[in-house]
């Protein structure tokens, strides 16, 4: 029975853990960072149809995970890290030898391990020379992980495609572009990439609750005619956009003729219930097979519960392609929909 390393959005592993729980028979679940960190054991199921039941249906809340191939007792002796390090990387052999092989480095807030990540990077990074292969950020044929807990230092190498997602924990970043109208534009950008959707195939796009304008800068910046609703005000640097009409309004108060749209985005900060309702009602607006992709607010503190009452609302107008939990994402989830034909 092999063991993985698990992550969490911040005070979501418990969800992640019994996703982990009700979909692989007998694994065995325990903490390893409050609320965020987490190992499970493999259960009844063989590694790679773990990672292939994983991956059929990604569970909701859990943003990456890791196979445990050593662990070594976490002490703040830097002698005793860097050789722990190195012996793993060397133990690699023939598996990064002519590979691309990104190495990841994460710690727990308060673990004794002595390096920083980028240094705990480096001292991998040289055996993976050594034994030809080549250390890259990014696009490798390997990740090398390596989690630090505050007991035990946790090391494994897997496909990208085995870890859920090929960022550290899962951890997606986007360059801080000037400008930026709102951090909520990374939402729609981590939801671009997660649900495999190219944004810049819709040509016409209805955002709900769209101000300040985060999102549909990015749908703007992606080519598409967009109407943006909203009472409140949309940074001024987009109110003259050619390409975009501000309806300063109460979503539930508007009507379009049936199919104006391919695409309908809403991240509204309302009850779940309500947008729910709203963006149903609004579900002739997209073409047949258009798009929508819609944050839920978690408002209830029962995650699971709420997920099951919406997903219910949703499907009578559209088919839920997936639902998950982003890294941008707080006390919410992000769903992908298609209309109903
Ligand atoms: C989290 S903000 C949206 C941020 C936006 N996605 C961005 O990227 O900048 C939520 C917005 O929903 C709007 N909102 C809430 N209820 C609404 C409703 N019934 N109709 C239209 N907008 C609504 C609020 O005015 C607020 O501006």
């Amino acid at each position: 029975m092999i063991s993985f390393v698990g992550t969490a959005n911040p005070g979501f592993a418990p969800y992640a853990m019994e996703e982990l729980r009700r979909r692989i028979p007998g694994s065995r679940v325990s903490g390893l960072a409050p609320g965020e960190t987490f190992a499970f054991t493999s259960g009844d199921l063989e590694t790679d149809q773990l990672v292939k039941e994983l991956r059929r249906k990604e569970p909701i809340f859990l943003r990456h995970i890791f196979p445990i191939d050593a662990e070594v007792p976490c002490t703040d002796s830097s002698e005793q890290t860097a050789d722990a390090l190195r012996r793993y990387a060397d133990s690699l052999g023939g598996r990064v030898k002519g590979r691309k092989a990104a190495i990841q480095v994460r710690k727990a807030q308060g673990s004794p391990f002595s390096y920083s990540s980028s240094e705990a990077r480096d001292i991998v990074a040289e055996v993976v020379r050594e034994l030809g292969g080549e250390p890259v950020p990014r696009e490798a044929d390997w990740i090398i992980s390596v989690y630090a807990s505050n007991r035990t230092i946790y090391m494994g190498c897997s496909q990208p495609k085995d870890n859920l997602s090929d960022w550290p924990g899962g951890a997606v970043r986007f360059r801080r572009e000037e400008g930026l109208i709102s951090r909520a534009a990374f939402k729609l950008l981590e939801a671009e990439r997660e649900f495999n959707l190219p944004l810049d195939r819709f040509t016409n796009a209805l955002d709900l609750g769209a101000a300040p304008g985060g999102w549909t800068s990015v749908l703007l910046e992606r080519g598409m005619k967009v109407t943006a609703v909203d009472p409140a005000d949309m940074d001024p640097s987009l109110e003259l956009h050619p390409r975009l009409r501000h309806l300063k309004r109460n979503a539930a108060d508007l009507s379009f003729p049936p199919g104006s749209f391919d695409l309908l985005v809403c991240d509204m900060s309302w009850d779940p219930y309500h947008t729910s309702r709203l963006v149903s009602a609004l579900a002739p607006v997209l073409t047949a097979g258009g798009s929508g992709i819609i944050t839920l607010k978690l408002m209830y503190r029962k995650p699971f519960q709420s997920i099951q009452e919406l997903s219910k609302a949703y499907s009578e107008s559209f088919e839920i392609r997936k639902i998950k939990q982003l890294f941008h994402n707080r006390e919410e989830v992000t769903m992908w929909v298609k209309r109903k034909p």
